[in-house]
């Protein structure tokens, strides 16, 4: 990375911080609703490498083949005053500069960042989030910020919601700034807190699948903001100030007094808070072998009552189960995206493979299968 940033701006970089992607174990769109979830970070990254300059310029370029190819390579260059106005991919990076100097009114001299990144975009497991935390602590450390991992979770938050348009909460920002290698962060986002819980996956000879429908999602002009309201609907009627206020055991007394599809809305937000919590204390208890059905009862509930899941994915989770995973679900924001899949890690390349094949048999495009590992959160990446 130190040679292609030279190649593109003529001189070494400062440093190199990078930070995750994320998938999440359940606890699906419970984030905006007061709601409990249970992600961790993958082994799948976004590095960004920083030179500070002594103008007001910024200069950003990738060279991430896989991650941005569709809006081609080039520099892009804005000042820290038009940093608000970028688009693209770059947007998630400049979209910082924005936010910390509007909400903050911090910031420093201007730079040239190289991003490289294999996660993969579109697919559920944050890329945005990523390239979003890695500038992050990449300014915090250069422009000598101290800012708060929950305070970047915030900012990380305004960038999407404000620069890119999506209304989304903070599950995202929350995992790729606070995973740790091997656990799983337990968010609870009533009393804000983050609880590191082991995973043990690796101990117990487990491994997560992440099955890549290929069927692109977009939150800033699909379905979340139409559910985002139907779930604010459903709070506003319960009056309640978020769907956490309300107990497993009280989802029907609601039935009749709403309409039939905000009521399901209602009942995965309880019903995926409570899967999340019992997930975590399984974990907690040394059983992850015992997650799998409740991962997949959560599948079930994101298709049917959620419904945002895609043809695509449903096979996906269907076919997993049927040929060994010990449980399947959409993972992410939904409307297209990945599924995951817990299974045996000696099953796993058999399992992927059977997956594909099941899928196209489905009617559908095959989906690229790849194994993920609990790794370390942003940060600044050792010196080789
Ligand atoms: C997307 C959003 C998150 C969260 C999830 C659903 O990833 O960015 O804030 O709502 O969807 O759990």
């Amino acid at each position: 990375m130190r040679e292609a940033f030279a190649t593109a701006f003529g001189a070494e970089p400062d440093g190199i911080w990078s930070a995750p992607g994320r998938v999440n174990l359940i606890g699906e769109h419970t984030d905006y609703n007061g709601g409990l979830a249970l992600p961790f970070g993958i082994d799948r990254r976004t590095r960004v490498a920083v030179r500070l300059r002594d103008d007001d310029v910024v200069r950003v370029a990738t060279d991430s083949a896989q991650a941005h190819a569709d809006e081609g390579g080039g520099i892009v260059t804005a000042t820290l005053a038009t940093a608000g106005e970028a688009t693209g991919w770059s947007r998630y990076l400049l979209g910082v500069v924005h936010v910390l100097r509007r909400e903050l009114g911090i910031g420093g001299t201007g730079f040239d960042a190289l991003v490289w990144s294999d996660v993969p975009v579109g697919v559920g497991v944050s890329s945005s989030a990523a390239l979003e935390s890695a500038a992050l602590v990449a300014l915090d450390e250069l422009w000598q910020l101290g800012i708060e991992r929950t305070e970047m979770v915030r900012l990380g938050q305004l960038v999407e919601n404000e620069v890119v348009g999506a209304p989304t909460g903070t599950l995202d920002q929350s995992a790729v700034l606070l995973a740790q290698r091997d656990h799983a962060v337990l968010l609870d986002f009533r009393a804000e807190t983050a609880e590191q819980v082991p995973l043990g996956f690796e101990a117990a000879g487990l491994e997560i699948l992440v099955i890549d429908s290929l069927v692109r999602h977009d939150h800033a002009t699909g379905g979340y903001g139409d559910r985002r309201r139907e779930c604010e609907e459903a709070a506003r009627i319960a009056g309640v100030t978020t769907l956490r206020e309300i107990a497993v055991d009280e989802i029907e007394s609601w039935a009749d007094r709403m309409p039939p599809h905000v009521h399901r809305r209602l009942r995965h937000i309880v019903t995926d808070t409570d899967r999340a919590a019992r997930v975590a204390a399984l974990v907690r208890e040394g059983r992850p072998r015992d997650i799998g059905p409740i991962l997949t009862d959560g599948h079930v509930s994101q298709r049917d009552d959620f419904e945002d899941s895609v043809p695509a994915i449903d096979a996906a989770v269907d076919a997993a189960v049927t040929v060994g995973a010990l449980g399947a679900r959409l993972t992410g924001g939904g409307f297209g995206g990945a599924a995951i899949a817990l299974v045996d890690a000696s099953e796993s390349a058999r399992i992927g493979a059977a997956v594909a094949d099941a899928v196209v048999a489905a009617g559908h495009a095959r989906p690229v299968v790849f194994a993920v590992q609990a790794s370390q959160g942003a940060r600044r990446d050792p010196e080789a």
